[in-house]
């Protein structure tokens, strides 16, 4: 016997009731399970929160410990975090994310975004880094069988995370012309066509994982013009500006803005979202701090509030809330005066280690070896290694006792952002001289 579906919670309800009125088509682009969630805003953590403002005698809501400054803690704990208050700490942060993170990460991405203007978006919720925001964006908006367009080279965790996991068919259209010259327009707008007046998510993410390629600024015009002319023509998007690596821009031609900032105000049929995090940009990998930002031509702060709730549903249900001391760290760091100077230098050494690398992989005595996939910015550059395997030449690498990454048939990444500038001639070498052995 089939059972009939269980009715909405009334606060899903209401959160589609708005989304339905104000910016209908975004109620069509959630997925079952996204239409469903909701943030329980009657819940523990509604009712702590209120209290937390109107009980002044006592407090008795709170799942933490307490004494009379504040959460409790232990020494040996805290001998750990330097300069950061237990409040900042041990006590849990909001499941929507730390509200002063939330506001100065909006300022930043605003900062860094002119394009994106006076248009609203909506505030960043705070993830556990970027795989968390892009697993939270596939249960909000991924249905099994759902068509998702990404470039052939991607980061494989949008296989596991959207294919494996939530069943979404990944298309993959070729990142590159097949001269190697630029991103493929050509193949995207095809790809577009096919998809013509259905639901679409379309993933971009640049600077790329496992190129280290981002769009020219005629290039990021062009993609946003595809974009908008198939939303036109009837094709209901959402498209995620996956910006895990930006800001490590090394080659002048190079668009240094999001493609959210142009995505976020362009049509009504495309919600854009904006995927960014401290992880790469600011060189905290460990500390799993990561933001969904929401941007739609037509969006009003109901219709944000509906998207944040249903986002910051989903993170209750799963982890409930984002760890607090990485959030408070990167909440001082982003705040400090000296942000901007320090990350600029050393961004100022990849890009060193970038031009290095391109004159060593360019070399003609490696010509034999390998084609360059387009590169200029982010963590990586690939090869596509001749006359053998990607896997076969690792090996080999390996032997030589140099680690790199093989993707697919023939792709060897190489991670310049782990090689100091001293080593990137002989990483290089040893790899031509690997592609060779290991054609026997
Ligand atoms: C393209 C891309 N997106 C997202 C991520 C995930 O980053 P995080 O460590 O913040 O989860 C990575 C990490 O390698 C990545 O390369």
């Amino acid at each position: 016997m089939t059972q009939p579906a269980p009715a909405l919670n009334p606060l899903a309800q209401a959160a589609n009731e708005i989304l339905a009125k104000e910016t209908p088509v975004l109620l069509s682009l959630l997925s079952a399970r996204g239409k469903a969630f909701y943030f329980p805003a009657k819940g523990i953590l509604a009712q702590g929160a209120e209290a937390k403002q109107k009980a002044t005698v006592a407090n008795a809501t709170i799942g933490i410990a307490t004494d009379e400054k504040g959460p409790m803690y232990l020494d040996v704990v805290h001998q750990s975090f330097a300069g950061l208050a237990p409040k900042d700490l041990y006590d849990y942060a909001p499941s929507y994310g730390k509200p002063e993170l939330r506001t100065a990460w909006a300022k930043k991405q605003r900062d860094e975004t002119p394009s994106l203007g006076q248009h609203p978006t909506s505030n960043p919720v705070v993830t556990n880094a970027l795989t968390h925001g892009l697993s939270v964006i596939g249960d909000l908006f991924l249905d099994a069988g759902d068509d998702v367009l990404i470039t052939d080279l991607h980061w494989e965790n949008y296989d596991l995370g959207w294919g494996t996991r939530l069943g979404a068919n990944l298309h993959q259209i070729p990142l590159f012309d097949t001269k190697l010259t630029g991103f493929n327009q050509e193949a995207f707008v095809q790809a577009l066509a096919t998809f013509k007046g259905k639901k679409l998510v379309v993933a971009l993410n640049f600077p790329n994982n496992p190129s280290g390629y981002s769009p020219t600024k005629a290039e990021a015009g062009a993609i946003v013009n595809a974009l908008i002319a198939a939303a036109a023509a009837g094709t209901k998007l959402l498209v995620v500006c996956d910006d895990a690596y930006y800001g490590m821009f090394f080659a002048p031609e190079v668009e240094t803005e999001s493609l959210f900032g142009k995505l976020a105000q362009a049509h009504e049929n495309l919600l854009a979202v904006k995927i960014d995090g401290a992880t790469k940009e600011q060189f905290v990998w460990g500390l799993r701090v990561g933001f969904i930002t929401y941007g739609v031509k037509n969006g009003t702060p109901a219709a944000y509030t509906a998207l944040e709730q249903k986002t910051a549903g989903i993170i209750r249900s799963t982890i409930s809330n984002v760890s607090h001391p990485g959030q408070s760290i990167v909440l001082k760091a982003i705040t400090s005066p000296d942000f901007r100077k320090q990350q600029a230098e050393k961004v100022a050494i990849l890009r060193r280690r970038y031009e290095i690398t391109r004159q060593e992989v360019t070399k003609a005595a490696y010509a034999d070896a390998w084609d360059i996939y387009p590169f200029n910015s982010g963590y990586f550059m690939c090869v596509r290694v001749k006359g053998t395997t990607a896997e076969a030449a690792r090996q080999k690498l390996l032997e030589r006792g140099v680690g790199a990454i093989a993707l697919g048939h023939a792709d060897l990444r190489i991670a310049f952002s782990c090689v100091t500038e001293d080593k990137l001639p002989a990483v290089f070498a040893a790899a031509a001289d690997a592609v060779r052995a290991a054609r026997g």
